[in-house]
């Protein structure tokens, strides 16, 4: 019997029509043995300032909390501007800090970019990698996933129905399980 590996997902859109928030739930629902994935929601939280490392709100407490307790960290973004949402480096920041307590270091993780554009939020994806290496998150080099036309993947009621991509997207989480194996302690 395999032992479950907890996947915290996040997700770098808010809006309710998000395509990066329906790839999240269509990746939960195929999730393979053993993982276990579910996001940790990051629209709560305050904007990051350093005054919050001393006095934490409950948020972020929760916050950090959810991070430490998962195994293995899923990024799933849109671009802004050639670049990951405020929205997401702000959750970044504030599971990274104070200085020795980042909650997400060690934790191998992926990233997923989605857009309804063709260069596949490139940007994001790149800048968000950048990042991940400051909060020492070991991210899955290969297979990258850049995921491009998002308006045509999804049916109305927010099901991933493009065969090659739910394809794609089913190699790409059995590469990561195998991924987060390699840094499995337990
Ligand atoms: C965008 N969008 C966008 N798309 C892209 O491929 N490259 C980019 O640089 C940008 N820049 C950008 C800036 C801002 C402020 C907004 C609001 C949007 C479009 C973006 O990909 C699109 O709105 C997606 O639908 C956002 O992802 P969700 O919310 O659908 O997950």
């Amino acid at each position: 019997m395999s032992t479950s590996r907890n996947v915290a997902v996040v997700v770098g859109s808010l809006r309710k029509e998000s395509f990066n928030r329906k790839m999240a739930n269509a990746l939960i629902a195929m999730a393979p043995q053993p993982l276990a994935m579910s996001i940790v929601e990051i629209r709560d939280l305050p904007l990051f300032n350093q005054d919050l490392e001393a006095d934490p709100t409950p948020e972020v407490a929760a916050f950090k909390e959810s991070i430490e307790a998962s195994d293995a960290v899923l990024f799933i973004t849109p671009e802004y501007n050639r670049s990951m949402p405020g929205v997401l480096k702000n959750a970044i920041d504030i599971g990274s800090r104070p200085h020795g307590k980042n909650s997400w270091g060690g934790k191998p993780g992926a990233v997923v970019s989605v857009s309804p554009g063709k260069l596949s939020a490139f940007g994001a994806n790149n800048a968000l990698r950048q990042s991940l290496m400051a909060i020492d998150v070991p991210t899955m080099p290969q297979p990258e996933a850049y995921v491009g036309n998002a308006a045509k993947l999804f049916d109305d009621k927010g099901m991933l129905v493009d065969e090659s991509t739910r394809e794609f997207m089913q190699k790409f989480l059995a590469a990561f399980a195998k991924w987060i194996e390699r840094f499995a302690s337990r």
